[in-house]
């Protein structure tokens, strides 16, 4: 990703606005990079994941398919922008949530979007 995409994107979040400028997949971050941070924060304890190691947990729900899901967390229209907040404090969107926050960082939950995103 370039530098000036990934500051027109750090300025939308911290806007909270969405006129105009559109962050796409392959702008929100890096989905090679995104696939380790899944490995690392072990989302799959809670997830069933295609690509990354480790557990294929039930608790939530399998996230095969996630590019085609029109909805995330059965509520809020499916972009990279609402994955990234989704992933950053799940019960700030949904306060009755089982998903936790995990403490990842801006730049990791971009990445990890990128990498949900491009699972067809
Ligand atoms: C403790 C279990 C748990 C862990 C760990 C967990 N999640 Fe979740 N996750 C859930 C649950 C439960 C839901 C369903 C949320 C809802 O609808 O309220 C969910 C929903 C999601 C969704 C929306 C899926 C959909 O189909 O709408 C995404 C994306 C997601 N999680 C990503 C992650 C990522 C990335 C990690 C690791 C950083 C992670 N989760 C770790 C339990 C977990």
């Amino acid at each position: 990703m370039n530098l000036r995409r990934s500051s027109v994107f750090a300025a939308l979040l911290v806007a909270g606005c969405d006129e105009g400028a559109v962050v796409t997949v392959e702008s929100v971050g890096h989905a090679e990079r995104g696939r380790h941070v899944l490995e690392q924060f072990e989302c799959g304890a809670c997830h069933r994941i295609p690509g990354v190691r480790g557990p294929q947990g039930r608790v939530g729900p399998s996230l095969a398919h996630f590019g085609q899901r029109a909805y995330v967390a059965g509520h809020f229209k499916n972009s990279p922008e609402v994955v990234v907040r989704w992933i950053l404090d799940p019960p700030s969107m949904k306060p009755a949530t089982a998903m936790p926050n995990l403490g990842l960082t801006e730049s990791q939950a971009r990445d990890v979007a990128a990498y949900l995103h491009s699972l067809e």
